[in-house]
């Protein structure tokens, strides 16, 4: 418990300080709730072999709710911006692959890991995509859709409530939607399919 408690501790500390330096990119001002980690882990592939890539997983709890849930940490591919959080995460995830990179990028860096993957079962985005214009949105979410299988599953979340529709989101089947009140701020996750 103690241990809990102290490592949500540093996750939030770390979090604030990033939110400091870059609060446009960071996006919020504080980690994912824990019913906010849950509510995206939901959605993982059946398939215990699928990749699953995870677009600006911050501090990791969205990850360790995945983790928690029972994707195995060889399984996933993280691409976080910020070089300090990608450090705090592969310490907290080291048989995980942690990129430090642009999301943007995904297809390339998909293809630069030492085992290129092509394909993976789900993609769970903490990116904050309303805080990026319309066309660059829906420029990731086309990357998104090259590489996600035939039923895997696009999971992203936003601070937007009052809205199912993610940005981008508009060549995807939404195939459920739920507002999540305890996470600061509300959250809406929204799951598409192809
Ligand atoms: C709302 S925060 C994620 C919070 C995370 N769920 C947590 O609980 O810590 C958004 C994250 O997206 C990252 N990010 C922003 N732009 C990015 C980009 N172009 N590529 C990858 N990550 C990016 C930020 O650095 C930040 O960590």
């Amino acid at each position: 418990m103690a241990k809990k408690l102290i490592a949500a501790l540093t996750d939030s500390t770390v979090f604030l300080r990033e939110w400091m330096v870059n609060p446009q990119r960071t996006g919020s001002v504080a980690p994912s709730s824990p019913k906010l980690g849950a509510a995206m882990a939901r959605w993982l592939p059946r398939d215990p072999e699928s990749f699953v890539l995870e677009l600006g997983p911050g501090t990791g709890a969205v990850t360790g709710a995945l983790i928690k849930r029972g994707l195995r940490e060889d399984r996933l591919i993280a691409i976080e911006h910020n070089a300090n959080l990608a450090k705090h995460l592969r310490k907290r995830f080291p048989r995980a692959h942690i990129i430090a990179g642009d999301a943007w990028e995904l297809d390339r860096l998909l293809n630069d890991l030492p085992e290129p993957v092509t394909s993976v079962g789900a993609v769970i985005s903490s990116l904050p995509l309303l805080n990026f214009p319309k066309e660059k949105a829906e420029e990731l979410v086309e990357k998104i859709r090259a590489v996600l299988d035939p039923r895997g599953r696009y999971v992203q979340y936003t601070y937007r409530i009052g809205k199912d529709r993610t940005r981008g989101s508009t060549d995807f089947r939404m195939i459920a939607s739920q507002i999540v009140w305890l996470n600061f701020p509300p959250a809406r996750v929204s799951v598409f399919q192809k």
